[in-house]
Protein backbone atom coordinates (compact mmCIF):
# COMPACT_ATOMS: atom_id res chain seq x y z
CA UNK A 1 0.00 0.00 0.00
CA UNK A 2 1.32 3.29 -1.06
CA UNK A 3 2.30 6.02 2.09
CA UNK A 4 -0.87 8.32 0.90
CA UNK A 5 -3.53 5.99 -0.34
CA UNK A 6 -6.95 6.94 0.73
CA UNK A 7 -5.88 10.46 1.38
CA UNK A 8 -7.58 13.70 -0.37
CA UNK A 9 -4.37 15.82 -1.39
CA UNK A 10 -5.43 19.91 -2.84
CA UNK A 11 -2.63 21.55 -4.28
CA UNK A 12 -2.46 25.40 -5.72
CA UNK A 13 -0.86 25.90 -8.47
CA UNK A 14 -0.70 22.39 -10.28
CA UNK A 15 0.09 23.05 -14.06
CA UNK A 16 3.43 24.37 -14.40
CA UNK A 17 6.98 24.03 -12.26
CA UNK A 18 7.08 22.48 -8.68
CA UNK A 19 3.17 22.80 -7.96
CA UNK A 20 3.22 20.04 -10.93
CA UNK A 21 5.99 18.07 -9.63
CA UNK A 22 3.62 18.35 -6.09
CA UNK A 23 0.93 16.79 -7.72
CA UNK A 24 3.05 14.20 -9.48
CA UNK A 25 4.32 13.04 -6.17
CA UNK A 26 1.86 12.98 -3.84
CA UNK A 27 -0.74 10.85 -6.90
CA UNK A 28 2.48 8.82 -6.88
CA UNK A 29 2.60 8.66 -3.08
CA UNK A 30 -1.20 7.34 -3.36
CA UNK A 31 -3.13 10.47 -2.98
CA UNK A 32 -6.37 11.69 -4.60
CA UNK A 33 -5.54 15.00 -5.92
CA UNK A 34 -7.30 18.34 -6.62
CA UNK A 35 -5.17 21.03 -8.01
CA UNK A 36 -6.07 24.89 -9.49
CA UNK A 37 -4.36 26.85 -11.95
CA UNK A 38 -5.25 30.05 -13.35
CA UNK A 39 -5.05 29.68 -16.89
CA UNK A 40 -3.32 27.01 -18.28
CA UNK A 41 -5.60 24.62 -19.69
CA UNK A 42 -4.10 22.67 -21.94
CA UNK A 43 -1.11 21.89 -19.51
CA UNK A 44 -3.09 21.38 -16.62
CA UNK A 45 -5.24 18.33 -18.75
CA UNK A 46 -1.99 16.87 -19.60
CA UNK A 47 -0.86 16.88 -15.91
CA UNK A 48 -4.74 15.36 -14.90
CA UNK A 49 -4.05 12.62 -17.37
CA UNK A 50 -0.92 11.66 -16.08
CA UNK A 51 -1.48 11.22 -12.52
CA UNK A 52 -5.23 10.95 -12.22
CA UNK A 53 -5.52 13.93 -10.18
CA UNK A 54 -8.62 16.37 -10.81
CA UNK A 55 -7.80 20.19 -12.03
CA UNK A 56 -9.74 23.17 -11.31
CA UNK A 57 -9.33 26.33 -13.01
CA UNK A 58 -9.38 28.93 -10.81
CA UNK A 59 -7.81 32.68 -9.95
CA UNK A 60 -6.35 32.73 -6.79
CA UNK A 61 -7.04 36.15 -6.65
CA UNK A 62 -11.06 36.02 -7.05
CA UNK A 63 -12.74 34.64 -3.63
CA UNK A 64 -15.64 33.04 -5.70
CA UNK A 65 -13.15 30.96 -7.37
CA UNK A 66 -11.69 29.96 -4.74
CA UNK A 67 -14.81 28.98 -3.11
CA UNK A 68 -15.20 26.92 -5.94
CA UNK A 69 -12.45 25.11 -5.75
CA UNK A 70 -12.90 24.23 -1.75
CA UNK A 71 -16.57 22.36 -3.10
CA UNK A 72 -15.06 20.91 -5.84
CA UNK A 73 -11.98 19.46 -3.72
CA UNK A 74 -14.83 18.96 -0.68
CA UNK A 75 -16.98 17.06 -3.91
CA UNK A 76 -14.02 14.40 -5.59
CA UNK A 77 -11.99 13.62 -2.51
CA UNK A 78 -12.57 10.96 -0.06
CA UNK A 79 -11.51 13.61 2.80
CA UNK A 80 -9.14 16.58 3.00
CA UNK A 81 -6.02 15.68 4.51
CA UNK A 82 -3.77 17.56 2.41
CA UNK A 83 -3.46 21.21 1.54
CA UNK A 84 -0.59 22.63 -0.23
CA UNK A 85 -0.72 26.06 -1.02
CA UNK A 86 2.06 26.28 -3.43
CA UNK A 87 0.96 28.87 -6.14
CA UNK A 88 2.23 32.44 -6.29
CA UNK A 89 2.49 35.36 -8.27
CA UNK A 90 5.52 37.31 -8.98
CA UNK A 91 4.60 40.55 -10.51
CA UNK A 92 4.78 43.73 -9.30
CA UNK A 93 8.60 43.48 -9.15
CA UNK A 94 9.43 47.02 -8.79
CA UNK A 95 10.77 49.63 -6.77
CA UNK A 96 8.59 50.57 -3.63
CA UNK A 97 8.38 54.21 -5.00
CA UNK A 98 6.63 52.67 -8.36
CA UNK A 99 4.09 50.34 -6.68
CA UNK A 100 0.29 51.15 -7.21
CA UNK A 101 -2.43 50.12 -5.14
CA UNK A 102 -3.94 47.91 -7.59
CA UNK A 103 0.00 46.03 -7.58
CA UNK A 104 -0.73 45.74 -4.02
CA UNK A 105 -3.94 44.29 -3.87
CA UNK A 106 -3.19 41.88 -6.79
CA UNK A 107 -0.17 40.21 -4.90
CA UNK A 108 -1.30 40.10 -1.70
CA UNK A 109 -4.95 38.80 -2.82
CA UNK A 110 -3.30 35.56 -4.00
CA UNK A 111 0.08 35.37 -2.55
CA UNK A 112 -1.39 35.92 1.14
CA UNK A 113 -5.52 36.16 1.27
CA UNK A 114 -5.61 33.26 -1.01
CA UNK A 115 -3.56 31.28 1.65
CA UNK A 116 -5.31 32.51 4.30
CA UNK A 117 -8.72 31.71 3.21
CA UNK A 118 -7.33 27.91 2.04
CA UNK A 119 -6.04 27.24 5.59
CA UNK A 120 -9.12 28.72 7.13
CA UNK A 121 -11.10 26.46 4.78
CA UNK A 122 -8.99 23.46 5.81
CA UNK A 123 -9.34 24.55 9.56
CA UNK A 124 -12.89 23.78 9.27
CA UNK A 125 -12.92 20.46 6.66
CA UNK A 126 -9.78 18.78 7.06
CA UNK A 127 -9.10 15.47 8.69
CA UNK A 128 -7.50 15.36 12.20
CA UNK A 129 -4.25 14.31 11.46
CA UNK A 130 -3.98 16.25 8.26
CA UNK A 131 -1.59 18.11 6.92
CA UNK A 132 -0.92 21.76 5.98
CA UNK A 133 2.05 23.15 3.44
CA UNK A 134 2.68 26.58 2.65
CA UNK A 135 5.60 26.82 -0.44
CA UNK A 136 7.58 30.04 0.41
CA UNK A 137 10.69 31.61 -0.69
CA UNK A 138 14.18 32.01 0.32
CA UNK A 139 13.84 35.57 -0.47
CA UNK A 140 11.84 36.58 2.59
CA UNK A 141 15.19 35.81 4.78
CA UNK A 142 18.04 37.35 2.24
CA UNK A 143 15.32 40.33 0.52
CA UNK A 144 16.37 42.58 -2.17
CA UNK A 145 15.39 45.58 -3.93
CA UNK A 146 11.42 45.17 -5.90
CA UNK A 147 10.35 42.55 -4.09
CA UNK A 148 8.37 44.08 -1.61
CA UNK A 149 5.24 42.88 -2.51
CA UNK A 150 6.85 39.21 -3.04
CA UNK A 151 8.86 39.21 0.32
CA UNK A 152 5.53 40.91 2.34
CA UNK A 153 3.11 38.80 0.93
CA UNK A 154 5.12 35.37 1.49
CA UNK A 155 6.28 36.69 5.11
CA UNK A 156 2.10 37.10 5.66
CA UNK A 157 1.87 33.56 5.13
CA UNK A 158 4.80 32.21 6.38
CA UNK A 159 3.36 33.88 10.07
CA UNK A 160 -0.16 32.24 9.20
CA UNK A 161 1.54 28.99 9.08
CA UNK A 162 2.85 29.25 12.87
CA UNK A 163 -0.38 30.38 14.35
CA UNK A 164 -2.05 27.64 12.67
CA UNK A 165 0.72 25.34 13.52
CA UNK A 166 -0.65 26.09 17.15
CA UNK A 167 -4.55 26.24 16.51
CA UNK A 168 -4.42 22.80 15.30
CA UNK A 169 -1.72 21.28 16.52
CA UNK A 170 -4.25 19.60 19.36
CA UNK A 171 -6.40 17.79 15.95
CA UNK A 172 -2.59 16.68 15.61
CA UNK A 173 -2.49 19.07 11.87
CA UNK A 174 0.60 20.00 10.97
CA UNK A 175 1.82 23.11 9.45
CA UNK A 176 5.33 24.33 7.69
CA UNK A 177 6.85 26.49 5.20
CA UNK A 178 9.12 24.71 2.23
CA UNK A 179 10.96 28.02 1.42
CA UNK A 180 12.32 27.34 -2.00
CA UNK A 181 15.70 28.30 -3.02
CA UNK A 182 16.54 29.41 -6.75
CA UNK A 183 14.77 26.38 -8.65
CA UNK A 184 13.97 25.85 -12.36
CA UNK A 185 10.64 27.09 -13.93
CA UNK A 186 9.00 29.45 -15.63
CA UNK A 187 8.92 31.61 -12.67
CA UNK A 188 12.53 31.48 -12.09
CA UNK A 189 13.43 32.43 -15.92
CA UNK A 190 11.04 34.89 -16.09
CA UNK A 191 12.00 37.07 -13.34
CA UNK A 192 15.62 36.41 -13.86
CA UNK A 193 17.80 37.13 -17.45
CA UNK A 194 19.84 33.91 -18.54
CA UNK A 195 23.04 35.91 -17.90
CA UNK A 196 22.52 36.35 -13.99
CA UNK A 197 20.70 32.51 -14.02
CA UNK A 198 24.80 31.27 -14.60
CA UNK A 199 26.29 32.49 -11.43
CA UNK A 200 23.33 30.87 -8.78
CA UNK A 201 24.61 27.49 -9.32
CA UNK A 202 27.94 28.00 -7.93
CA UNK A 203 26.15 30.50 -5.24
CA UNK A 204 24.49 26.86 -3.34
CA UNK A 205 26.34 24.10 -1.61
CA UNK A 206 25.53 21.81 -4.12
CA UNK A 207 26.56 23.50 -7.60
CA UNK A 208 23.18 23.85 -9.55
CA UNK A 209 19.59 25.12 -9.70
CA UNK A 210 17.10 23.27 -7.78
CA UNK A 211 14.49 20.96 -9.58
CA UNK A 212 10.83 21.28 -9.21
CA UNK A 213 11.06 17.53 -8.03
CA UNK A 214 13.37 18.74 -5.36
CA UNK A 215 10.98 20.74 -3.16
CA UNK A 216 7.80 18.27 -4.23
CA UNK A 217 10.58 15.62 -2.23
CA UNK A 218 10.54 17.81 0.56
CA UNK A 219 6.80 18.98 0.63
CA UNK A 220 5.98 14.95 0.60
CA UNK A 221 7.91 13.90 3.91
CA UNK A 222 6.01 16.78 5.27
CA UNK A 223 2.85 15.65 3.87
CA UNK A 224 3.33 12.26 4.83
CA UNK A 225 2.96 10.08 8.06
CA UNK A 226 6.76 10.73 8.70
CA UNK A 227 6.57 14.49 9.25
CA UNK A 228 4.30 13.85 12.38
CA UNK A 229 6.50 15.55 14.56
CA UNK A 230 7.59 18.59 12.45
CA UNK A 231 5.07 21.26 12.77
CA UNK A 232 5.52 25.28 12.57
CA UNK A 233 9.02 24.92 11.07
CA UNK A 234 10.55 26.71 7.86
CA UNK A 235 12.50 24.20 6.03
CA UNK A 236 14.77 25.87 3.50
CA UNK A 237 15.02 24.10 0.49
CA UNK A 238 17.64 25.48 -1.18
CA UNK A 239 20.35 23.16 -1.73
CA UNK A 240 22.52 25.20 0.22
CA UNK A 241 22.02 28.58 -1.48
CA UNK A 242 23.56 31.27 0.53
CA UNK A 243 24.63 29.95 3.28
N1 LIG B 1 11.04 28.90 -8.88
C1 LIG B 1 11.74 29.45 -7.89
O1 LIG B 1 12.97 29.68 -7.99
C2 LIG B 1 11.08 29.78 -6.58
C3 LIG B 1 11.87 30.32 -5.55
C4 LIG B 1 11.29 30.60 -4.33
C5 LIG B 1 9.93 30.35 -4.13
N2 LIG B 1 9.19 29.84 -5.14
C6 LIG B 1 7.75 29.61 -4.88
O2 LIG B 1 7.36 28.33 -5.35
C7 LIG B 1 5.98 28.36 -5.73
C8 LIG B 1 5.83 27.81 -7.13
O3 LIG B 1 6.60 28.61 -8.01
P1 LIG B 1 7.00 28.14 -9.48
O4 LIG B 1 8.37 28.63 -9.73
O5 LIG B 1 6.68 26.71 -9.67
O6 LIG B 1 5.97 29.06 -10.33
P2 LIG B 1 5.47 28.93 -11.83
O7 LIG B 1 6.40 28.10 -12.64
O8 LIG B 1 5.21 30.34 -12.26
O9 LIG B 1 4.06 28.17 -11.69
C9 LIG B 1 3.05 28.82 -11.00
C10 LIG B 1 1.85 27.93 -10.85
O10 LIG B 1 0.87 28.62 -10.05
C11 LIG B 1 -0.29 28.88 -10.81
N3 LIG B 1 -0.81 30.20 -10.49
C12 LIG B 1 -0.15 31.37 -10.53
N4 LIG B 1 -0.97 32.38 -10.18
C13 LIG B 1 -2.18 31.81 -9.91
C14 LIG B 1 -3.44 32.31 -9.55
N5 LIG B 1 -3.66 33.62 -9.38
N6 LIG B 1 -4.46 31.45 -9.39
C15 LIG B 1 -4.27 30.12 -9.58
N7 LIG B 1 -3.11 29.58 -9.92
C16 LIG B 1 -2.07 30.42 -10.11
C17 LIG B 1 0.14 28.76 -12.27
O11 LIG B 1 -1.01 28.46 -13.08
P3 LIG B 1 -0.95 28.71 -14.70
O12 LIG B 1 -0.04 27.65 -15.27
O13 LIG B 1 -2.36 28.53 -15.14
O14 LIG B 1 -0.42 30.09 -14.89
C18 LIG B 1 1.16 27.63 -12.17
O15 LIG B 1 0.52 26.38 -12.06
C19 LIG B 1 5.55 29.82 -5.58
O16 LIG B 1 4.92 30.00 -4.34
C20 LIG B 1 6.86 30.59 -5.61
O17 LIG B 1 6.75 31.83 -4.94
C21 LIG B 1 9.72 29.56 -6.37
Amino acid sequence: MSVLSGKGAVVTGGSRGIGKAIVERLAADGAQVVFCYQSSDEAAEQVAKETGAHAVRADLGRKEDLERLFAEAEARLPGVDILVNNAATAEAQKLITDITDDDYERVFAVNTRAVFLAIQWASRVMRDGGRIVNVSSLNTQVPAPTLALYCGSKGAMEQFAKVAARELGPRGITVNVVSSGATDTDMLRGANPPEALESTPAMTALQRLGRPDDIAAVVAFLAGPDGRWVTGQNVLATGGLLL
